[in-house]
């Protein structure tokens, strides 16, 4: 049973509610929808490793590294493992705008690992802390460093040992630990299986949160539901939603307002601000070398009726290529599921659709 220790910080804390950095995910346009669902949560993008920000040039910069002004605040989460590339991308990430600067210790997927980053970093904690307090020489003061990690690796359920590493990787500066409460097991489990096999265990989270009083955790993994995001964060210092955002993501607006009070938008509504954005930039990336398309930002909207009526035909018009390739954002309110006033201009819609 978690001990509920509410912390008046964690009401204040930068990081009461955050989105997951999700690889092929939660590039700039998913990040988009969450900021539209909620103003408040932190938003993290995916993970970007250090080679092609220091050996890509300006065109890999675009590629991994460009958000919209409506992310803030916005995270960029590096891979890497070598003291010297992390400060270089991590001088890189700032000097875009980002707002923190998060190291991967907690992927463990086969590639990850050959690069020897990720999960496996967790096994040497001092050049986890080596490479936090280089990046922390290069960014400035108001850019917290900050290390996302799991609770241990492979079968080892030692305390010890996440103890051990928070030690001291906050012995070199980093203040904020981002804990996906389950190990890690870097042979034989892909890395889907490694985020639903391993055991939650929040009692170590809790239990790390009592031996460093001065640091915030975050709390991630298997969190679903709005009651449960509210009744956590008030335990730990926040919490971090990642695959029921992607999948469901009106929950992160029911988060959102249970955490924050913030109104809830209807999600007609957040359709509405999403097709206005996708006009903007595909409008704006008309003529680039990597346009934005229709299905760039629609492939992220699939989760948004989950659960509704209608739900599954959203889903069936926005993965419908035909329909994308017709690149026009209306396509969002052709696909809107019954919902009362939308139904008087639905129906011819779609029976001219199917003519
Ligand atoms: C498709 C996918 C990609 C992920 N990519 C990353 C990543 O790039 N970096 C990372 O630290 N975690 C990554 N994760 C793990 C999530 O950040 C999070 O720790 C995990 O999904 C558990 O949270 P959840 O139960 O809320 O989904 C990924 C998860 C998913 C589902």
């Amino acid at each position: 049973m978690m001990t509920a220790v509410p912390t008046e910080g964690a009401r204040h804390s930068p990081w009461r509610l955050t989105t997951a950095p999700m690889m092929d995910w939660s590039d700039r346009h998913c990040r988009v929808l969450f900021r539209t669902l909620s103003p408040n949560a932190r938003l993290y993008t995916e993970m970007v490793t250090t080679g092609p920000l220091i050996y890509g040039g300006e065109e890999q910069h675009r590629r991994h590294l460009r958000f919209s002004d409506v992310e803030h605040p916005v995270a960029l989460q590096l891979g890497g493992s070598e003291r010297d590339d992390l400060a270089r991308a991590a001088k890189i990430g700032v000097d875009w705008g980002y707002d923190e600067i998060n190291l991967n210790c907690g992927c463990p997927s086969e590639r990850v690992q050959r690069g020897a980053f990720g999960a496996c970093l967790m096994a040497e904690p001092t050049l986890v802390a080596d490479c936090v307090k280089a990046m922390l020489d290069v960014v400035p003061p108001h850019v917290p460093v900050t290390v996302k990690h799991r609770i241990g690796l492979d079968y080892n359920e030692s305390y010890d040992f996440v103890r051990d590493f928070v030690g001291t990787v906050a012995a070199a500066g980093c203040n904020v630990f981002i804990v996906h409460a389950r190990n890690a097991v870097l042979k034989g489990l892909s890395p889907k299986a490694n985020r639903e096999i391993p055991p939650l265990r929040y009692d170590v989270v809790t239990k790390l949160r009592e031996d460093f009083p001065a640091l915030t955790f975050v709390l991630n993994g298997g969190i679903t539901t709005p009651a449960q995001s509210a009744e956590l964060a008030e335990q730990f210092h926040g919490v971090m939603l990642g695959r029921v955002a992607y999948h469901d993501s009106y929950t992160l607006a029911q988060t959102e307002q249970a955490m924050f009070g913030t109104p809830l938008p209807t999600r007609e509504e957040i359709v509405e601000k999403m097709l206005a954005y996708t006009a903007r930039e595909i409008a704006l990336t008309q003529g680039h070398p990597h346009p934005t398309r229709m299905r760039d930002v629609s492939r992220h909207m699939l989760g948004l009726f989950t659960g509704q009526v209608g739900g599954k035909s959203w889903r069936r018009m926005l993965s419908d290529a035909t329909l994308l390739n017709e690149n026009d954002p209306q396509l969002f309110l052709k696909a809107l599921p019954y919902h009362g006033d939308y139904d008087d201009h639905r129906q011819p819609v779609l029976d001219a659709m199917a003519g």
